[in-house]
């Protein structure tokens, strides 16, 4: 399965859910590739450290994207592919091979609307591929005490696409993270809090894999 990370716009948390999705599926056993399709390359430096037995692979544009991802979702589970912070045909490319789009959205309003323009390349992927890839919007950085206002729903609900129920809080720990070369959960009880949120969305965002990992194990 191929899961794309995928808001064209930079500074929203992308590579903060890539390398803790790729940590995550990898520590319940399964065969994790990460696709670090970002010029700045930062996906790919953290998780060498934070989950070192996660494989990494740089795609530089998208035929490469193109052509490669299907290749190594052959050798994996799970390729989990970092998206760039701009760069239309980059997002284009990944949409086009992904299983599953995860945008990460600011929780405001104008960054609600600007996903519009991504989520265009979406339905287009959507359109040719006969619904593929199924998407949904992770707000990221929200405020402890902030509630969902009206407005966003309303903006949410013009773009068409499920908004998780779990949000990832604006914590210093998360920002923390990649100087310490680890994921949340691997920074003691400073994380335990980011630590349950990020399990809790993506138990959500994949409601099959844990089922898989029951599966497994008692096979
Ligand atoms: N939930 C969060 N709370 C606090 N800081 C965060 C959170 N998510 C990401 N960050 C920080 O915000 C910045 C941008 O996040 P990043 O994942 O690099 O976004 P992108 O890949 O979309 O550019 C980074 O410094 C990151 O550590
Ligand atoms: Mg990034």
């Amino acid at each position: 399965m191929i899961i794309a990370i995928a808001n064209s716009k930079g500074g929203v948390g992308k590579s903060t859910i890539a390398v803790h999705l790729a940590a995550w599926l990898r520590e319940q056993g399964y065969r994790v590739t990460l696709a670090d399709c970002d010029a700045q390359q930062s996906s790919s430096e953290w998780a060498k450290e934070a989950t070192p037995t996660t494989r990494c692979v740089r795609l530089a544009d998208a035929d490469e994207i193109l052509d490669q991802l299907p290749v190594l979702a052959q050798e994996c589970d799970f390729v989990v592919a970092d998206g760039p912070g701009s760069n239309t045909e980059t997002s284009r490319a990944l949409l086009l091979r992904a299983d599953l789009a995860i945008f990460p959205c600011k929780a405001s309003l104008l960054e609600v609307r600007a996903l519009a323009q991504a989520t265009n390349v979406l339905r287009q992927a959507q359109d040719i591929r006969g619904g593929v890839p199924k998407a949904a919007i992770v707000l990221t950085m929200v405020g402890k005490h902030y509630r969902l206002t009206q407005d966003m729903k309303d903006a949410a609900a013009t773009l068409d696409l499920p908004v998780a129920s779990t949000a990832l809080i604006q914590r210093q720990v998360y920002a923390d993270a990649p100087g310490q070369g680890a994921v949340v959960w691997k920074l003691g009880s400073r994380g335990k809090e980011a630590a349950a949120e990020v399990d809790a969305v993506f138990g959500e965002l994949l409601p099959g894999v844990r089922t898989l990992l029951v599966k497994r194990k008692s096979a």
